[in-house]
């Protein structure tokens, strides 16, 4: 089937728009604009989901003309963009509301000219003096930006039910423990209502995670057996093929579990585990993944060693290339004791899954990229049938985030024949067959709900404080222990082995992805 005809693809993102806005990207010289931001908003502008009052402001220290920022950022799309090459009409519209500001954040002088230029804007734009500040800078700088926007009187107020709105949008790392979490969201509060704060995930709007509510409840034949009773265990894999990639400095102070493990991986593992929320309005979702939040069972010191596996990338070959060492990354130190893989048991102690563990594992350099939630039924009650190895493959059902998007579900059948035998098959949906393969990038479908208001895709403040506080203790742990090296695993394998002896201990294994 054609996708574009696809009756399934109707009522996707292409259908909605924004209100008018001007979006003011801080830190618009670094490498999320050029990557992402400015390919999400293009390929918006391809998909005419913008509103008719438009613009772009990027902002930076660096002194530089609007064309000079134009080019650079039309040549990020070119690299980035889902949609190649682009599209010439599109573009030269799409450019004419992409403009640029200098100066340093702390520089008050930069929050007045930002003003008076938006304020043109406004004129020739028609974007109504809404305003959508993208905070693409790090965590150090959210105050002194927050401040210089309320200094310069750029921030409308929120219990206005007309007139110009703002909001702001947060990139991770939001904080780097309970405490920084608290200090800016305390610093935020000062300034913004919770209801103009938009944290990003990025996770939160990938298409296959959007679909895991859809899947849970859209369906009827899965809410009766997604629990304890009928689920043995459940595994949350974040694998990627790559290292570090030029961050090694940031690595150094971050590490997978603060890096991927309290913040995506916590969101996946929210989104399979909750109750199904009386709607989709944004508290309505966030107040049940708070509550499997507040349910986790926390890490005590002395279960850190046994649930919590952590592993540093030694030297290896990844798809045949060989790639260095962790330890000999740029900006790492060679002694580094920071954990590029982590593998943990987390409890959810609450009625729908007491007993039921979830194993959840994230690595860098590992053998594959693959990100997967898979639900591992419970063995039959007694077996009926001689299996070659005694026993029959309990049924599993895999969510694959990505890459080859898809849904799967093994069960056992019998191959033809005379004789019993069994055999293990795949019942397999797959996205690129069903959809088409060009679906909208998370930073899309992210824009343009912040645009819109939309905050069910972004996490709240008591989300947020909750994952840092159970990561928290496991850092507690590490840190009593005196920080001892991670075992290392070499690059393109699946990490340490005892990541695999913490399941064996339990009589389980994991899954090959
Ligand atoms: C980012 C992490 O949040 O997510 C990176 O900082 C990681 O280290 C990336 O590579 C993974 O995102 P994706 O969308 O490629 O799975």
């Amino acid at each position: 089937m054609n996708a574009t005809t696809n009756p399934l693809r109707r009522g996707l993102v292409d259908d909605r728009t924004g209100d008018a806005c001007t979006v003011v990207i801080f830190g618009a010289s670094g490498d999320l604009t050029r990557r992402k931001l400015m390919p999400a908003l293009y390929n918006l502008a391809v998909s005419r989901a913008l509103p008719g009052g438009f613009a772009v402001v990027g902002q930076a220290r660096r002194d530089k003309t609007h064309e000079q920022f134009r080019a650079e950022m039309r040549e990020g799309i070119s690299k980035h963009s889902r949609r190649k090459p682009i599209d010439e009409a599109v573009w030269s519209d799409f450019e004419r509301g992409i403009s640029y500001v200098a100066g340093t954040f702390e520089d008050p002088a930069t929050y007045t000219r930002l003003r008076d230029h938006l304020a043109e804007i406004d004129r020739e734009r028609g974007t109504r003096g809404n305003r959508l500040f993208y905070f693409a800078v790090s965590p150090a700088e959210f105050g002194t930006i927050v401040g210089g926007l309320k200094s310069a009187d750029l921030v409308a107020d929120a219990g206005a039910r007309t007139g110009p709105w703002s909001r702001v949008v947060f990139e991770k790392p939001f904080g780097h423990d309970l405490e920084s979490a608290r200090e800016l969201n305390d610093t935020i509060a000062r300034v913004f209502h919770e209801s103009q704060v938009f944290r990003i995930d990025h996770y939160l709007g990938k298409e296959t995670v959007q679909n895991l509510l859809v899947f849970r409840f859209a369906n009827s034949l899965w809410e009766p057996i997604w629990n304890r009773e009928h689920v043995d265990h459940v595994q949350i894999t974040v694998a990627e093929e790559i290292g570090v990639e030029g961050r090694g400095k940031f690595y150094e102070q971050t590490g997978v579990t603060k890096d991927i493990v309290e913040n995506h991986l916590m969101q996946l593992l929210c989104l399979t585990a909750m109750e199904p929320p009386i709607s989709l309005a944004a508290d309505a979702v966030r107040d049940e993944k708070v509550k499997v939040l507040r349910s986790l069972r926390p890490m005590e010191r002395s279960m850190v060693a046994q649930n919590v596996i952590r592993g540093q990338y030694g030297r290896g070959f990844v798809r045949a290339d060989e790639v260095p060492a962790y330890r000999d990354e740029p900006d790492v130190d060679r002694q580094s004791c920071v954990e590029t893989y982590v593998a943990m048991k987390v409890e959810i102690d609450n009625w729908r899954w007491g007993g039921v563990p979830f194993y959840v594992r994230a690595g860098k350099r590992l053998a594959r990229r693959v990100t997967e939630i898979s639900v591992q039924f419970k063995k039959v009650p007694h077996t009926l049938f001689r299996a070659p190895d005694g026993g029959i493959t309990p049924n599993v059902l895999t969510m694959r985030i990505q890459p080859d998007e898809g849904i799967a579900l093994r069960f056992t059948t019998k191959e033809p024949g005379q004789q019993t035998i069994l055999r293990d098959v795949a019942m397999d949906f797959r996205y690129g067959a069903a959809f088409g393969s060009n679906t909208p990038e998370a930073y899309e479908r992210l824009l343009l709900d912040a645009m819109r208001g939309e905050a069910t895709l972004f996490t709240r403040r008591d989300e947020v404080e909750e994952q840092w506080a159970y990561i928290d203790r496991v850092f507690d742990a590490w840190t009593s222990e005196g920080n001892t090296p991670p075992p290392v695993y070499s690059s393109g394998t699946w990490g340490p082995e005892q990541a695999d002896d913490m399941l064996a201990r339990d009589g389980r294994r994991w899954r090959k992805p």
